[in-house]
This record gives C-alpha cells, sequence and structure tokens, in this order.
C-alpha cells in the first residue's frame, strides 16, 4: 500500500546544490584543498558568511514584544512602506503598489505562481533559470515553459521570448512571466537598456490580449551595476498588466536565514489593487499564515531611520566591492582562455557554457573544484570563491570545461 500520492512517492530528498556543498565541506575538512564556488551566499575571503552587523543590531533591538509577537498576516505595513519607496520610490508604480509580506522571495515567487496562474498553467522564464522556479511550479500544481535565453550573438534571445509568450498565451489564455534581472541567477547577465525596452514592448502588446502578470525576480538587485532605470521599461506596463516584484531581504541584507521577503503588486485599477491584495493575505493565511515579525521590524528600521540607513548602505558597499573585485578578476583571467559565457559584470554568479556540463563538473570535482553543472553550462558561485582563488578556479574551468 503507498502511503504517499503518486506525485509525492519518489520526491528527492535532497538538493541537488546542498548536497553538492556538502561533498566540498567534508573534503576541506579532510585537509584538500578546496575551491567550493556552489553556494549561493556572499563569504568573505576567509570563508566565513558576509553579514552586514548594523543589520543584526537592529534585529537585537526589536523590542522583544514586537518580535515575539504575530505580524499581521499580510506583514508589518511600515515594513511594506519602506520596502516600496525603496524599490519604487520616484516612479509611477509606487503609487499603484501593495505589498504581502513573504518568507524570503521564495515564498512571493509561490504567491505569484498561486494566484495568477490556474492549475495545470504554466508560467514561462528563460531557459537558465533558478531551479526552484520548477520545484515551485510543480509543489503547486503549475509547470514552467520556457524561452531560449540566448542569441547566437550572445544576447537575449527575443524572438523566442516573443515566440513562446505567444503560443503560451493563445494556449492559456493568461500569461505570467518570471524575470530574474539584474544579476540573473545562474547566468550573471543582466539585461541591456535596449533589451529592456523591446521585453516591454513585447509585453505591453501582449497584455493588450490576455490577462498578463508579469513578474520581476530582484533577489540579486542590491548587488547590480544600475539598481534603478529598469523601473522605467516597466511603468508603461500596468496599462494592461499587473507588475510584480519578489523582493528578498535574504542577499541585501546577508538575512538568508530570516526569511524576510515580499511580494510587490502594481496594479493600476484600484478595484483590481484591493482584489490583489485581499487575494494575497488569504494566501498567506492558506499557506504560512505570517512571516518573520522581528525580521520585518528590522528591516524597516534599516530602510527609514536615516543614520542606520547610512551605516548599512556603507557596510554593503563593502560587500559590493568584495564581489565586483572577483568579478573583475574573473573576467581578467578568463579573457583569451576560451572559455564561453555571457556579459558579466556583477551578480552572485556566473555561467560557463559546456557541451556535456556532467562530465566537466565531474573532472572539475575530481581536481577539487565544486561548481553546479546545469543543461548546457556550469554555474559558477563567485560569491563564494576568495578573490585569490579566482584565477585558478579560472584555469581549472579553462582545462575542464569542453
Ligand atoms: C533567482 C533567485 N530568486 C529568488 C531567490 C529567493 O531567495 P530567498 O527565498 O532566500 O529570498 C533566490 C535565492 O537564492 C534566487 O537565487
Amino acid at each position: 500500500m503507498n502511503l504517499l500520492p503518486d506525485r509525492n512517492a519518489s520526491r528527492p530528498g535532497d538538493d541537488p546544490i546542498f548536497a553538492l556543498n556538502r561533498e566540498a565541506t567534508q573534503r576541506r575538512a579532510a585537509g584538500e584543498k578546496v575551491i567550493n564556488a556552489t553556494v549561493g551566499a556572499l563569504l568573505e575571503d576567509d570563508g566565513s558568511l558576509a553579514v552586514l552587523p548594523s543589520v543584526v543590531t537592529a534585529l537585537r533591538e526589536v523590542p522583544a514584544q514586537k518580535a515575539a509577537a504575530y505580524a499581521p498576516i499580510a506583514g508589518v505595513p511600515e515594513f511594506h512602506q519602506a520596502v516600496i519607496r525603496d524599490l519604487l520610490g520616484g516612479t509611477s508604480l509606487a503609487d499603484q503598489a501593495v505589498a504581502c509580506s513573504t518568507p524570503g522571495g521564495t515564498g512571493a515567487l509561490r504567491h505569484a505562481l498561486s494566484l495568477f496562474l490556474d492549475p495545470g498553467q504554466s508560467m514561462v522564464t528563460s531557459s537558465f533559470y533558478w531551479g526552484p522556479y520548477g520545484t515551485l511550479c510543480d509543489e503547486n500544481n503549475r509547470t514552467l515553459t520556457t524561452f531560449n535565453t540566448f542569441a547566437p550573438d550572445g544576447t537575449l534571445d527575443l524572438a523566442s521570448f516573443e515566440r513562446t509568450l505567444d503560443e503560451t498565451a493563445q494556449k492559456q489564455g493568461r500569461l505570467l512571466l518570471f524575470l530574474n534581472d539584474p544579476c540573473h541567477n545562474p547566468t550573471g547577465y543582466s539585461m541591456s537598456h535596449a533589451e529592456w525596452t523591446a521585453v516591454s514592448n513585447i509585453l505591453h502588446a501582449q497584455s493588450k490580449r490576455v490577462p498578463t502578470a508579469v513578474l520581476v525576480d530582484v533577489a540579486y538587485l542590491a548587488y547590480a551595476r544600475d539598481t534603478k532605470s529598469f523601473r522605467a521599461h516597466l511603468e508603461p506596463l500596468t496599462e494592461h498588466a499587473a507588475v510584480l516584484f519578489a523582493w528578498s531581504g535574504s542577499k541585501a541584507f546577508t538575512q538568508y536565514g530570516q526569511r524576510i521577503g515580499a511580494l510587490i503588486a502594481c496594479v493600476a485599477d484600484p478595484k483590481a489593487r484591493t482584489a490583489t491584495q485581499n487575494a494575497l493575505a488569504y494566501a498567506s493565511r492558506g499557506t504560512w499564515s505570517n512571516c518573520n515579525a522581528a525580521g520585518q521590524h528590522a528591516v524597516a528600521r534599516c530602510l527609514t531611520d536615516a543614520a542606520l540607513r547610512a551605516q548599512v548602505d556603507g557596510e554593503r558597499e563593502r560587500l559590493r566591492a568584495l564581489l565586483d573585485a572577483r568579478v573583475t578578476a574573473f573576467n581578467t583571467a578568463a579573457a583569451g582562455t576560451g572559455l564561453r559565457y555571457p556579459r558579466y559584470d556583477g551578480g552572485f554568479f556566473v555561467t560557463v557554457f559546456a557541451r556535456d556540463a556532467k562530465a566537466s563538473a565531474e573532472r572539475l570535482k575530481a581536481r577539487g573544484v565544486f561548481t553546479v553543472p546545469q543543461p548546457g553550462a556550469i554555474r559558477v558561485a563567485l560569491c563564494s570563491v576568495a578573490g585569490a582563488d579566482v584565477p585558478a578556479l579560472v584555469t581549472a574551468l579553462a582545462e575542464c570545461v569542453d
């Protein structure tokens, strides 16, 4: 007798990236020289987790009664206002925005799937994507359809993007798109202004035909070169579409474990906006109920208390510089090696294209270099590699990836 229904009977018990990280940690503990480029968290050059000290202080300073109490189901209003102002301040989107607190950006992605698609329908994203997008779809009885990420010249494949949206719209009469930009995981790519303009025009045309929701996953925004100008390309879209943001405190505030996040939904029509807000709160009640209260209060203060904010921004600037130095070291070392990878100018990850990613990753692993194989590529988490190890990492990639 099967205790579990078929769809749950043979789930993989371990996330493959966490399993690779465990193996790398074990080999390092046994005395081997290991380069571990699997971890999706920013590490200091000494291998410890990079943490913003003033955020830790802000968390400690949340009054006990506030931290211990349930947060409102939709989330702490001051947190919502602070995030909306920080993300969208100065744009027309800010006045059309409602928010719902979620456990990390992951929770925001989950709510977008459940609100904007019917069961059995498909969301659209790029062919290179963060693996949990697929898990979230599967777990929520949705599916995933991809467009080809890169054209042969290395730019976004806009023809495939348009075609995939068209076909999906015709098939199911509704669209939900996940765009992870800037600093896409896993490729490291950030769209150019020209690409954003083209994407916006295609989406605007689609949104006149079928109900459309465009979600921008901004998990890595705080580490991008340009954190503001992409918003202008989204402003025209609210004429017909919902513009959503999966906001995460994990990377921006180096608080991965506090599970601080929000879904921001920008909807022009006030009635539809209220309906969206209600549906978000309802979805929260039906999943995790409410989210970490202390985390929301602390981040709200980090964003609104001028002195504290200046401290947090200064500390984050040091981390951005740490990461940027690794990115520059990677690009410098890779020049002339023949390694094929997308334009990479910032962010936690880069992806090196490979004909046989599995075999390439195995060869790297045999040399003590841990990366994450994906279909057609190797994901390299530079965020977790010491700056001094980057040249050796690139040499190993050049010799092992084909
Ligand atoms: C592309 C992308 N989106 C969203 C997230 C969500 O992270 P969290 O749930 O910790 O906020 C991550 C985390 O690794 C990510 O890589």
